[in-house]
């Protein structure tokens, strides 16, 4: 499956964002915050690689727990699909534990996502192409 990105966390988003930029990273989509999820989300991109760097701004927010746990550090690889509801069975059939069901993002063009969980993977997110 063709990858769209790389999940990032990082604990404070604005010095992230300009030490990125350090290393030669673009802004590619500028800071939008998910209030469902408690977060903001800033894509980034260099030579092509897309890292989307995620930041809770509550402690109540989606990524509140692994961020206590692991602190700044990728944490998914995302998957672009065609059609993320045979994706999702496919991949349950595959040994894939979906995390929630495929919900909307509104930091992707509210195209929906879905993270998956593997015993030998860890966590994915499956994005639905745009039509
Ligand atoms: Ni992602």
């Amino acid at each position: 499956m063709k990858i769209d990105h790389i999940g990032y966390l990082v604990k404070k988003m604005d010095r992230a964002i300009k030490t990125f930029e350090n290393l030669g990273y673009r802004i590619k989509q500028d800071k939008v915050r998910d209030e469902f999820r408690k977060i903001d989300i800033c894509f980034v991109e260099n030579d092509g690689y897309v890292i989307e760097l995620i930041s809770p701004y509550d402690k109540d927010s989606t990524v509140s727990g692994l961020i206590r746990k692991y602190g700044n550090c990728p944490y998914h690889i995302c998957y672009c699909s065609d059609d993320i509801d045979r994706d999702i069975e496919k991949m349950r059939e595959a040994g894939y534990l979906a995390w929630d069901a495929p919900l909307e993002a509104p930091a992707c063009g509210n195209r929906r996502v879905c993270f998956l969980i593997h015993p030998d993977l860890g966590m994915i997110e499956l994005l639905e192409n745009r039509i």
